[in-house]
């Protein structure tokens, strides 16, 4: 039996000594499409931080392709010691591993270098390939993005909220995911270039390239993915398959208790 694409067993985390989520348990076969669905601030982002090692997991592991990316647990007392163990020992994860193993993740909120060309951003993400080929292949990213292609030498500060996403996204794939994490990238966009995104997201799954998608629109979601994480005070509350998707005022009091007026 081939091992699952992404599987989490206990993962706990958090920054520093305030823990954000823990015992997420999750596994996520090859070829599959999920969505994180859940109130602000109660540790979607920084969940996936930790999955792509860019955050220390406390506990738990991290299994991508049968393979687990984090070292063994630490022991218990050593965070709250006062000699900083972490500063002279190599990383219980380390975030290069988990992107050379083909886990990209698209951080919230555009994190780009703004004096940089489109060009330029997206021929260094060519290099996070790291000679891997996606089962999807190659992405034609301007056909994907007619929008990038258009503005392939304007610096990313003079880009629009929307068009950054966009090349986040289109550095994500031309990294060649396994399985690539998108979170909020709809997140303020006008309602054209939504509308423009969440289309090439739609594409980006029929190419197959696996996702997990965090997002708030449950419309969006609800017609891209396969199964739902409904993620409430850092653990997942509830796992819905598509056909069990509420509508948006049902999804509210099933996460909150009551309907919201
Ligand atoms: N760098 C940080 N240091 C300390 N605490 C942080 C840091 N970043 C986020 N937090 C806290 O961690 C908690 C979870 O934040 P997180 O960004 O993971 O939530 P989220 O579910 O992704 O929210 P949103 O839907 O608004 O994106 C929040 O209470 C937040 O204030
Ligand atoms: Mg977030």
């Amino acid at each position: 039996m081939t091992a699952p694409l992404l599987e989490l067993r206990g993962l706990t985390g958090g920054y520093a000594q305030t823990q954000i989520f823990q015992g997420v348990d999750l596994v996520i076969e090859h070829g599959a499409t999920v969505g994180f669905f859940g109130p602000n601030g109660h540790g979607k982002t920084t969940l996936m931080k930790t999955i792509s090692g860019v955050l220390e997991p406390w506990s738990g592991d991290v299994i991508f392709e049968g393979r687990r990316m984090n070292r063994a647990a630490a022991r218990g007392s050593r965070r709250f010691r006062n000699f900083n163990y972490d500063a002279v020992t190599r990383r219980r994860m380390d975030p290069k591993d988990v992107a050379r193993a083909g886990l990209i993740h698209v951080a919230q909120g555009n994190l780009l270098f703004p004096e940089m060309t489109v060009t330029e951003v997206l021929s260094i993400a060519t290099l996070a390939a790291a000679g891997r080929s996606a089962p999807a292949g190659r992405t034609d990213v301007a056909a994907l993005f007619p929008r990038l292609a258009e503005r392939r030498h304007h610096k990313i500060r003079y880009l629009s909220g929307g068009e950054r996403q966009m090349v986040s996204i289109a550095a994500g794939l031309l990294a060649e995911p396994k399985l690539l994490i998108l979170d909020e990238p709809t997140l303020g966009l006008s309602p054209k270039l939504r509308l423009e995104l969440c289309q090439s997201i739609r594409q980006i799954k029929d190419m197959g390239v696996p996702l997990i998608v965090i997002d708030q629109d449950l419309a969006f979601l609800s017609a891209l993915i396969e199964r739902l994480y409904l993620f409430d005070h850092g653990r997942i509350a509830r796992v819905l398959a598509k056909d069990q998707i509420p509508g948006h005022d049902a999804l509210m009091s099933m996460l909150f208790g009551e309907a919201i007026e």
